[in-house]
Formats: C-alpha cells, sequence, structure tokens
C-alpha cells in the first residue's frame, strides 16, 4: 500500500514497483489530481482508494496488505506559519491512524517519509542520524517528528519493521511543487524578472526522485529491524544556482533575479538556510547514487520544463 501514491514521489513510487507487485494507493487526491496514475487504475494488480487517511473508514477492510509506505503528508513547508494545523492533521493524526490501521489488520513493514526538517538548524554540517536535541523549526518538521515517534513506539510494542528515511530536497518528474517548479512558474508568466525567495544563498542537498524511490527499497530490503536513514546526496546546491540553470534551460537571456530577503535571507518563516545530511549509513548499505546534487537539479528542469510544455 502507498499511501500519497498519486502524488510526486508517490507515483514515481508507483511507477518503479508496478511491475511484480499488487499495488493499493490511497490518496484524497488534495495536493494534486489522479493524471499521474492514471494510465495504473483500472489495470490488473491495481487497486486506487480515493480516501482521507486522517478518517479513512474506506482503509479498515483492507486485510491483504503486507507492506505499508507511507508517503501521504500535507507537503506544503512554506505555509506552515499561516496555518499550522494542517500539519497536525495530516502528518500526525494521519500517521497515527495509519498505524492504528497497520496494528489491527497486523501489517508488520512500514517505510516512512521523514524530513531532514525534524533536526532544525543542525549546528553540525554534514547532520547523521543520531544528531540531536532535534528542534525543528517549522509545524511541519514537527509533524514529521512526532510522526517519527509513533513510529518507533509502534514498532516496540507491536514488532512493526519501520525504516524512517529522512529526505533532502527531492526533485524530478511529476513535481508539483518545489523551488525548480516555483521558478518555471513564475518565468512563464513573466521573462524578464525572477523573483527569488529569501537571499538566494540558502543551500541544500537535493537528490533525484528516482534515486530516491530505489534507495528506499533498497535499504528498507537490508534492514533487519527498525531505523532512521538520512536520504540525500553529499553535495549542496545553491538556490541562485538552480535559478541560473532554470533560466539556461529556458533559454532565456538578461533576467533579472530580484531577492525577496526576508529574516536572515530565509526563503520562507520555517526555512532551514543550510540543510546537508551526512549520508555515511545510506552509503553504507552499498547502495548507489545515479547522480549528484547538480545533476539531479539539472535534469529536474528538463523534466519539469518538459511536463510544463516548455519550448525555446
Ligand atoms: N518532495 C520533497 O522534497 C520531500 C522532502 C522531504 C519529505 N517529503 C515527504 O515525502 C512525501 C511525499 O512528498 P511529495 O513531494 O511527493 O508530496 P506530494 O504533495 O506530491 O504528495 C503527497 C500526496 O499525499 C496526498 N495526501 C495529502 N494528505 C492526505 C491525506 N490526509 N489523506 C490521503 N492522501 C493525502 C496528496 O494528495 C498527495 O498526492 C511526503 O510525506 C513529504 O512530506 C518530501
Amino acid at each position: 500500500m502507498i499511501t500519497g501514491g498519486a502524488g510526486f514521489i508517490g507515483s514515481n513510487m508507483v511507477e518503479r514497483l508496478y511491475d511484480g507487485n499488487r499495488l493499493t494507493v490511497v490518496d484524497n487526491l488534495s495536493n494534486v489530481d489522479s493524471r499521474y496514475i492514471g494510465k495504473y487504475i483500472n489495470s490488473n494488480g491495481f487497486r486506487f482508494i480515493n480516501a482521507d487517511i486522517v478518517s479513512m473508514p474506506e482503509m479498515n477492510d483492507l486485510d491483504d496488505v503486507d507492506v505499508v509506505i507511507h508517503l501521504a503528508a500535507n507537503s506544503d513547508v512554506r505555509n506552515g506559519s499561516n496555518g499550522p494545523e494542517v500539519d497536525f492533521r495530516n502528518n500526525v493524526v494521519g500517521t497515527f491512524n495509519l498505524l492504528e490501521y497497520m496494528r489491527k489488520n497486523d501489517v508488520k513493514e512500514l517505510l516512512f517519509a521523514s524530513s531532514s526538517t525534524v533536526y532544525g538548524e543542525a549546528s553540525k554540517l554534514p547532520t547523521p542520524e543520531d544528531y540531536g536535541p532535534y528542534m525543528p523549526i517549522s509545524s511541519y518538521g514537527a509533524s514529521k517528528m512526532a510522526g517519527e515517534g509513533f513510529i518507533t513506539a509502534y514498532s516496540h510494542y507491536y514488532g512493526i519493521k519501520a525504516t524512517i528515511f529522512r529526505f533532502a530536497n527531492i526533485v524530478g518528474k511529476n513535481s508539483t511543487h518545489g523551488v525548480i517548479f516555483d521558478f518555471i512558474k513564475k518565468l512563464q508568466k513573466n521573462q524578464h524578472e525572477l523573483e527569488i525567495l529569501g537571499d538566494g544563498t540558502q543551500k541544500k542537498s537535493y537528490m533525484h526522485v528516482t534515486d530516491c524511490v530505489s534507495s528506499m527499497i533498497y535499504v528498507h530490503e537490508r534492514m533487519g529491524r527498525t531505523e532512521i536513514v538520512n536520504l540525500g546526496n553529499r553535495e549542496m546546491t545553491s538556490v541562485t544556482t538552480i535559478a541560473q540553470k532554470v533560466v539556461e534551460k529556458m533559454g532565456l537571456q538578461g533576467v533579472k533575479f530580484r531577492y525577496t530577503g526576508g529574516r536572515d535571507g530565509r526563503g520562507w518563516a520555517g526555512d532551514v538556510k543550510v540543510a546537508q545530511l551526512d549520508v555515511t549509513k545510506l552509503f553504507g548499505t552499498g547502495w548507489k547514487n545515479s547522480l549528484n546534487s547538480d545533476q539531479a537539479v539539472e535534469k529536474a528542469v528538463e523534466e519539469t520544463l518538459q511536463q510544463m510544455g516548455w519550448t525555446n
């Protein structure tokens, strides 16, 4: 079962797992419609359930699930300060309900999409999995931290093997949010000036979505018990570098960058300016990435431009 399977990472996960597995996608289509999984709906071995994991009476009857990949969440990190209850509802209550479903139906394996935001503004970079104390600075980060806590507790109580993945920034095909998507949308409207949230020096590690889904499966299969694993690349890419790459790939010239500045140059309240995960544990499993951070950004820009119908 893939919760959030209609979304960006979820639809890539469906594509990766479709051959050879029976899949159930649970998604309330709140962030995206069903366009990325449309071709699988009504096909053999694929079940789509349009349901909210927060209430989800529809799910209680699903007694044939072995593994849950839990991706459903409010993924809009930026709006937390305008209404933190959205993160609480979808990410904390939703995760709790899913765990209750697993407990009642004796489902023993879970892969969970957590986030680097649980660390907050870590004083140690790159940040390893055992860094502490966690002090998230966004309600999104706080909600992921709460989700992790319930998962480890349920794992202990009920013998669930869970792999908790703390993602860096994931980019690529089927994305409907994030910095690359935003820049392209803005530049489609105005090709003379690009508004950049913050001061452009924010630096984060980017991972391509195909590497994200392949590493999740690879790592989970090799873990004998519940573990936390950072997912990302070793390098970082700055926001201004991404803006330059988008402008170059769109074939535009003379675009003026207008930085919004913000508090300490952050993109939004709760934005962690520099996020670099220590990925020693991930690469120590033997998994190999196909793209580093800059390459992931470049490929994602090309894919997003194509999906947004941009030709120059
Ligand atoms: N994209 C990233 O860079 C990134 C980074 C860190 C963590 N994550 C996490 O990875 C997961 C997938 O993110 P994404 O980028 O694909 O986001 P996304 O918004 O594209 O996908 C999330 C999906 O969950 C669904 N959903 C949301 N609330 C739901 C609910 N209450 N019930 C049922 N379905 C619901 C949405 O309709 C959407 O299809 C999320 O948990 C997100 O927090 C993503």
